[in-house]
C-alpha cells in the first residue's frame, strides 16, 4: 500500500536564537524535511519569567506555527518545554515534542549500569520547575539528581565570548558544585549550552558524560516520525525563519549557532 507524501513543514520554536542548536541537529538528521523556525525575540528570555507567563507565550508561539499548518511541533526551548508543554499538549492535537523527555532518556541511556548520579543545568525557570528531576525519577526512581541554574552561560554564548579565558573561569565557578562532587552524567538543559560543550567538559573532566538535549531531540523526532507522522522523500527546501522582533543582532548571533546555514530572509510577525 502506498501513502501520499506529507510535505508539510516541521514547526520548531524557541524564545530566541538558542533553538538553532536543535534545528542544526534536525537538519542533519532530516535532510528531506522542511522547517519553520519561530524565535520569540520580542520576549526573550523565558528563563527568568514566571511559569504562567512562559505557558502563555508557549501557547501563542505554537498557535502561530499551527496556523502555518505544520505536521508536528518541536519545542526547542528547555524553559518552554519545562513549563509550557502540558498546557500545549492539551491545547492542540498536532504531535508536540519537547526537549525534556528526550534529554532524560538519553541521560539514562548512558548511565553506567542504568543508575547513578545525574546533574541537570538550565535556566532559573527550568531548574525551579523541577521538570527534568520529575521525568528522570519516573524513568529511574533510584537515580540521584542534582540541579543547578547557570544563567550566565546564555549571554556568554550570545556575545561570542565562548573561547575567552574569562568564560572558562565563569564556567568553572558556576559548575563548582559538580567539580567538588561530580556526577556521572550532566544534562545540558538549555538551548545555548551545547555551544559550550567543550568548555564544560574541560571544567568537569572526563568522568562526567555530557548529554546534549539537542541531539536527543533529533533521535526522539526520528522515533516519533517513524510512527507514521511523515513519509519519506519529501522535497528539500530552505528553512523559513520568523521572529517576533526585528532584533538587529539575530543574524549575527544566529551565525554563531549555525554557521553553515544561509538565512535568506527573516520575517517579523506579531503573535
Ligand atoms: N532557550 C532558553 C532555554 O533553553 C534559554 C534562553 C531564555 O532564557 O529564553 O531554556
Amino acid at each position: 500500500m502506498s501513502y501520499p507524501y506529507d510535505y508539510r513543514p516541521i514547526g520548531i520554536f524557541d524564545s530566541g536564537v538558542g533553538g538553532l542548536t536543535v534545528l542544526q541537529e534536525l537538519l542533519v538528521r532530516f535532510p528531506q524535511e522542511t522547517f519553520i523556525y519561530l524565535g520569540d525575540t520580542a520576549r526573550v528570555p523565558y528563563g527568568t519569567k514566571s511559569p504562567a507567563t512562559v505557558q502563555r507565550y508557549t501557547i501563542q508561539v505554537a498557535e502561530f506555527l499551527l496556523r502555518q499548518e505544520v505536521k508536528c511541533l518541536v519545542a526547542a526551548c528547555n524553559t518552554a518545554s519545562a513549563l509550557g508543554l502540558p498546557a500545549l499538549r492539551s491545547h492542540c492535537t498536532t504531535p508536540v515534542l519537547g526537549v525534556i523527555e528526550p534529554g532524560c532518556q538519553a541521560a539514562v541511556g548512558v548511565l553506567p549500569g542504568g543508575i547513578g548520579r545525574v546533574g541537570v543545568i538550565g535556566t532559573h525557570a527550568t531548574i525551579a520547575s523541577a521538570a527534568y528531576a520529575r521525568t528522570l525519577t519516573l524513568l529511574v526512581p533510584e537515580c540521584h539528581i542534582r540541579s543547578l541554574s547557570c544563567p550566565l552561560f546564555v549571554p556568554v554564548v550570545e556575545e561570542g565570548w565562548t573561547s575567552y579565558p574569562s568564560a572558562q573561569l565563569l564556567i568553572r565557578e558556576s559548575l563548582q558544585p559538580f567539580i567538588d562532587d561530580p556526577v556521572d552524567v550532566l544534562i545540558l538543559g538549555c538551548t545555548h549550552y551545547p555551544i559550550l560543550k567543550s568548555q564544560i567538559a574541560a571544567a568537569l573532566g572526563p568522568k562526567t558524560i555530557l548529554v546534549d538535549s539537542a541531539q536527543a531531540v533529533a533521535l526522539a523526532l526520528n522515533r516519533m516520525m517513524g510512527s507514521g507522522i511523515v513519509l519519506p522523500s519529501a522535497q528539500r527546501d530552505t528553512v523559513r525563519f520568523y521572529v517576533t522582533d526585528a532584533a538587529p543582532r539575530f543574524r549575527e548571533v544566529a551565525a554563531r549557532f549555525l554557521p553553515q546555514l544561509e538565512i535568506d530572509s527573516i520575517e517579523v510577525v506579531d503573535l
